[in-house]
C-alpha cells in the first residue's frame, strides 16, 4: 500500500503549520502536499502548552491555538487543510526513511514517497534515565513536549492542588513550569546543577532580578546539585525527591525539564548531521546533503550569519516559523529566494514579567536600567572584540522598544564608552 504527494511535511508540528500556510499562498494543487505528524492533531503553537494551557481558570484549548495564531496570522484547523487539500496524516509514526529512493515508512504500514521532503520532526525531551536516575514512569512524575503531557501535567497538578512539586531543571521549562504551578497554588521547589537559572542565556545579574521575583511568590531554589533518585511508595508515585547533596525533598508532583534532543534518528547515516550542534545540517536554503529533503525548525542546524555563518540550532518558535516559511519559498522559488538571514528571537512570559532577547549572547555584558525593583524596564547588551553590539536582552518593554533592541541587533554599532551606554540604556536603541 502506498500513496505518493509533492512535498511530504515529516512532523506536525509549528515549522509544519507555517510551511503548510506558506505553501498555500504561494499556490499549491489540492493532493500535493502531505503532513504526517506522531501526535494525533492538527499542528498547534507548543508554547501555548507551559502558559495559557496550564492556567487554573479559563485555559487555553485546542482549537484555540492551532497555527499560525502565534504570529497573527490565520487559524489553521483541520478544516482548514481539508479545504486546501492537504492530506493530514496523524497519530502516525514515521518508521524508517530512505532518502535514496524518497520513501517514508509509516507505523500504519504505508510507504509514503515524494519528491520534496521537509523534515520538520522538532525534538524530544531528555528523560531522568539517561542521567541514571529510574522513576519517569511513575505517575506523579511529568515532562512537557506536546499536547499529551501537558493533558497529563494538568491532571496532576489537580491531583496534587494545595501539595508540593519539585521541578527539575532551571531552563524554561522549569522556569515556566514553576510560575504555572505556584498561579495553581502548588509550592514549588527548583532543581538545578547550575549557579543560577536559565544559565544558557541569562547573566548572573539578570537571573538574580527573576529568582527573587519567584521567591518572593514562595519559590524556592536548590542551585549546585542534581538527583539521585526518586522515592516512590508501594502505589508507583514518588513521594520524595533525593538530591546528590544528602538532602531530601518530599513531593507530590515532580515537573522534569533538563534539556532535548534534536529528532535526526531516521536519517543518521543518510544525510550529515552536525555533531557538534546536534541537528540536521542543512545550507542557508535549509537544503539538507541530499538535494531532495530540507529541513527547519529545532531539528536543524543553519549557517547563522550573525556568526559569520556558523552552522547554529536553535530552540525556539520564531526560528521554527521563519524557516518553515523560509523553506517553503526555496523549493517554490529558488531563483528569487536568497540566504536565511535570521536574527535569533527568544522570549518568555512568567506571572506578569515578560522578556525579549535578540542576537547572540556572547562577549561582554552591560546591564542597564532599574534590576533592584520588580518594575523593570531593564536589560543588558552583549558587546564583541569589536566593540559591536551584537545581542540584547530586554524585561518590560513596550512593542517600540523591544523593535528598537532588535533593529540594534541587526545593525550592530560599534560603542565605545561601556559606562556611557549603560547610563544611557534602552534609550541607546530606541533613538539609535
Ligand atoms: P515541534 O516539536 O513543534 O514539532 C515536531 C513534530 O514532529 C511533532 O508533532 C512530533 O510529534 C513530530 N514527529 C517527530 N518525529 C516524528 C516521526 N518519526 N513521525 C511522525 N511525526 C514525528 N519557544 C519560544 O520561542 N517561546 C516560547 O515561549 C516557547 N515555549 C515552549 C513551551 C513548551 C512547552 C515547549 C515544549 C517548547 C516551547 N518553545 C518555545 C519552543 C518551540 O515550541 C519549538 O522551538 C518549536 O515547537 C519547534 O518547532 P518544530 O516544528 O521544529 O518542532
Ligand atoms: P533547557 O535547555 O532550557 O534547560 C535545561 C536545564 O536542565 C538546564 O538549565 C539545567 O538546569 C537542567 N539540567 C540539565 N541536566 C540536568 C540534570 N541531570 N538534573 C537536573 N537538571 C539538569 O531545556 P528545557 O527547560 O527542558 O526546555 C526544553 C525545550 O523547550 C528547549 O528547547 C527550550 O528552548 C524549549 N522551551 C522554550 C521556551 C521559551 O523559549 N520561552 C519555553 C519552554 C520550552
Amino acid at each position: 500500500m502506498g500513496r505518493a504527494f509533492l512535498y511530504v511535511i515529516l512532523g506536525g508540528g509549528v515549522a509544519a503549520g507555517y510551511a503548510a500556510l506558506e505553501f498555500t499562498r504561494r499556490g499549491i494543487g489540492h493532493g500535493e502536499l502531505c503532513i504526517i505528524s506522531e501526535e494525533p492533531v492538527a499542528p498547534y503553537e507548543r508554547p501555548a502548552l507551559s502558559k495559557g494551557f496550564l492556567l487554573p481558570e479559563d485555559p487555553a484549548r485546542l482549537p484555540s491555538f492551532h497555527t499560525c495564531v502565534g504570529a497573527h496570522e490565520e487559524r489553521l484547523t483541520p478544516k482548514w487543510y481539508k479545504e486546501h487539500g492537504i492530506e493530514l496524516v496523524l497519530g502516525t509514526r514515521v518508521m524508517s526513511a530512505d532518502v535514496r529512493r524518497q520513501t517514508l515508512l509509516t507505523s500504519s504500514g504505508e510507504t509514503i514517497s515524494y519528491k520534496t521532503l521537509i523534515i520538520a520532526t522538532g525534538a524530544r525531551a531528555l528523560k531522568l534515565e539517561e542521567f541514571g536516575v529510574m522513576g519517569s514512569d511513575a505517575p506523579n512524575v511529568c515532562y512537557l513536549r506536546n499536547l499529551a503531557d501537558a493533558s497529563r501535567l494538568v491532571n496532576v497538578m489537580q491531583s496534587a492542588a494545595g501539595g508540593k512539586a519539585v521541578v527539575i531543571g532551571g531552563g524554561y521549562i522549569g522556569m515556566e513550569c514553576a510560575a504555572s504551578l505556584v498561579t495553581n497554588k502548588i509550592s514549588v521547589t527548583m532543581v538545578f546543577p547550575e549557579e543560577h537559572i536559565m544559565a544558557r542565556l541569562f547573566t548572573p545579574t539578570i537571573a538574580a532580578f527573576y529568582e527573587d521575583y519567584y521567591s518572593s511568590k514562595g519559590v524556592e531554589f536548590i542551585k549546585g546539585t542534581v538527583l539521585s533518585s526518586l522515592e516512590t511508595n508501594s502505589l508507583g508515585q514518588v513521594v520524595a525527591v533525593n538530591l546528590k547533596d544528602g538532602r531530601r525533598l518530599p513531593a507530590d508532583m515532580v515537573v522534569v525539564g533538563i534539556g532535548i534532543r534534536p529528532n535526526t534518528m531516521l536519517f543518521e547515516g543518510q544525510l550529515t548531521i552536525d555533531e557538534k550542534n546536534g541537528g540536521i545540517k542543512v545550507d542557508a536554503k535549509m537544503q539538507t546533503s541530499n538535494r531532495s529533503v530540507y529541513a527547519v525548525g529545532d531539528v536543524a542546524s543553519f549557517p547563522l550569519p550573525l556568526l559569520g555563518s556558523r552552522n547554529r540550532r536553535l530552540e525556539h518558535v520564531d526560528c521554527a516559523r521563519k524557516s518553515a516559511i523560509h523553506v517553503v519559498s526555496s523549493i517554490m522559488d529558488p531563483k528569487d529566494t536568497g540566504n536565511f538571514d535570521y536574527l535569533p528571537f527568544f522570549y518568555s512570559r512568567v506571572f506578569t514579567l515578560s522578556w525579549q532577547f535578540y542576537g547572540d549572547n556572547a562577549g561582554e555584558v552591560v546591564h542597564f536600567g532599574d534590576l533592584s525593583s520588580f518594575q523593570g524596564p531593564f536589560g543588558a547588551y552583549w558587546v564583541n572584540g569589536k566593540g559591536q553590539i551584537v545581542g540584547a536582552f530586554l524585561e518590560g518593554g513596550s512593542k517600540d522598544e523591544y523593535e528598537a533592541i532588535a533593529r540594534i541587533c541587526r545593525v550592530q554599532p560599534v560603542v565605545g564608552d561601556r559606562l556611557d551606554l549603560a547610563s544611557r540604556g534602552l534609550e541607546f536603541a530606541v533613538s539609535g
